[in-house]
């Protein structure tokens, strides 16, 4: 369940590529209701109304487990980051952030190897900054995941910490509207959750927010004020880098001041990219991506899809296609980072050793995690 929710929020820096999902997800529920309601309208000529009541909830998509959100006692191994601990805390803006926002069950804390290669490659092509991993779950790692991360421990600028998010949303301008409940609106809390965070992790601390199926390819050390765009047309959310002061500081600001006006829990892609397409809308009054200039966006800098979304959503195969790797590879050589589409390509299986696109990329950029994953990456 939790790879579903890991792959819609991957999915959402694709405005238009989301609402497709939910428009498919919603074609697949209206056709399994109406299977349901084939074999319901069969029950109840032989039986009563009450069936009705007890067959309700399978009509509607069980509720994402998001307990960890809200409770803030139960005991994990994962140490804790404290806002309030300022020894702790993250300091100035050389931080990169992941965040990982299932709640996960006894089965525990699960990460990827694709996931654990996003967080090593930003290590490996940083070292001068220091790599956060962020968790909701109050779960301990599970066993594989335990192995993941003694792989990633050999990186002393890899940091896995769990939030508490009543913690974590103290004094900040999101306090009151979290508490208020907002997530109960939405149809995809857990993604949604990864919109809000990015957000304000970045609000909060500044640096660099990357999505998990990222893999970097280039040190980042150097920017700061940057999103990337996926089209001429779309920004997208998946690499962020806000400053702490001055253009990131309003830039930030703007972003938590648009989540909470134009929060909308029935629309994908509407949080995450949304707002900060919006926001870059008004900072650079101009329309689409491609108008963006640094010029017009006081400084903030619009990269172009080739920086970080080099393979177009819609041509994701290629990552997968050893038959073009050679053009594949030059493209991708031009990137600063690639986002490899998770939502779509999670359920394509890499065997090393492999030639296909990713696996060439993920064993130069993140080669523990590639060699740890054994057969299948
Ligand atoms: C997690 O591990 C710790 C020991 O490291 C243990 O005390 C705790 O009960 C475990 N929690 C869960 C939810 O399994
Ligand atoms: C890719 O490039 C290599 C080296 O330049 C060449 O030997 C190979 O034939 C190329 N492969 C394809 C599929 O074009």
């Amino acid at each position: 369940m939790s790879d579903g929710i890991r792959e819609g929020r991957d999915f959402l820096v694709s405005l238009r590529g989301g609402v497709a999902t939910a428009v498919r997800k919603m074609r697949k529920r209206v056709v399994v209701g109406c299977c349901l309601g084939t074999l319901l309208g069969i029950f109840v000529f032989t039986s009563n109304n009450d069936l009705i009541q007890r067959m309700t909830p399978f009509f509607v998509t069980p509720p994402e487990d998001i307990s960890c959100y809200i409770e803030v006692s139960t005991p994990g191994s994962v140490e804790t980051l404290l806002t309030a601990d300022v020894k702790s805390a993250p300091k100035g803006s050389k931080n990169i952030f992941f965040h990982e926002t299932s709640c996960f069950g006894d089965e525990g804390i699960t990460l990827t190897p694709r996931q654990a290669c996003a967080v090593e490659s930003a290590a490996k092509m940083n070292p001068t900054m220091q790599v956060y991993l962020l968790v909701l779950s109050h779960s301990n790692f599970s066993a594989p995941t335990k192995e993941t991360v003694t792989v990633l421990s050999a990186y002393k600028n890899v940091k896995i910490r769990r939030i508490f998010m009543e913690e974590y949303v103290k004094n900040t301008p999101l306090e009151e509207w979290w508490v208020s409940g907002i997530l109960r609106t939405s149809k995809w809390p857990r993604s949604h959750m990864s919109d809000i965070l990015r957000y304000l992790t970045l609000w909060k601390f500044g640096g660099i927010y990357l999505d998990l199926d990222v893999v970097v390819t280039t040190s980042l050390e150097k920017f700061t004020n940057f999103a990337g765009a996926e089209d001429w047309e779309d920004v997208a959310a998946g690499v962020l880098g806000f400053g702490t002061t001055g253009l990131g500081r309003r830039i930030a600001d703007a972003c938590l001041r648009d989540l909470k006006k134009n929060f909308r829990g029935n629309v994908w892609g509407n949080n995450g990219p949304g707002v900060i397409t919006r926001t870059l809308q008004k900072l650079c009054a101009t329309k689409y991506a491609r108008d963006m200039t640094p010029h017009r966006c006081r400084g903030f800098t619009v990269y172009p899809p080739s920086a970080f979304y080099p393979i177009h959503y819609k041509k994701w195969k290629l990552y997968f296609d050893e038959k073009e790797k050679n053009s594949t590879m030059s493209i991708i050589r031009r990137a600063l980072a690639i986002h490899v589409w998770n939502k779509l390509s999670s359920s394509e299986i890499i065997s090393p050793p492999s030639q296909v696109p990713y696996a060439l990329v993920a064993s130069e950029y993140c080669p523990k995690v590639y060699t740890h994953s054994g057969k299948l990456f």
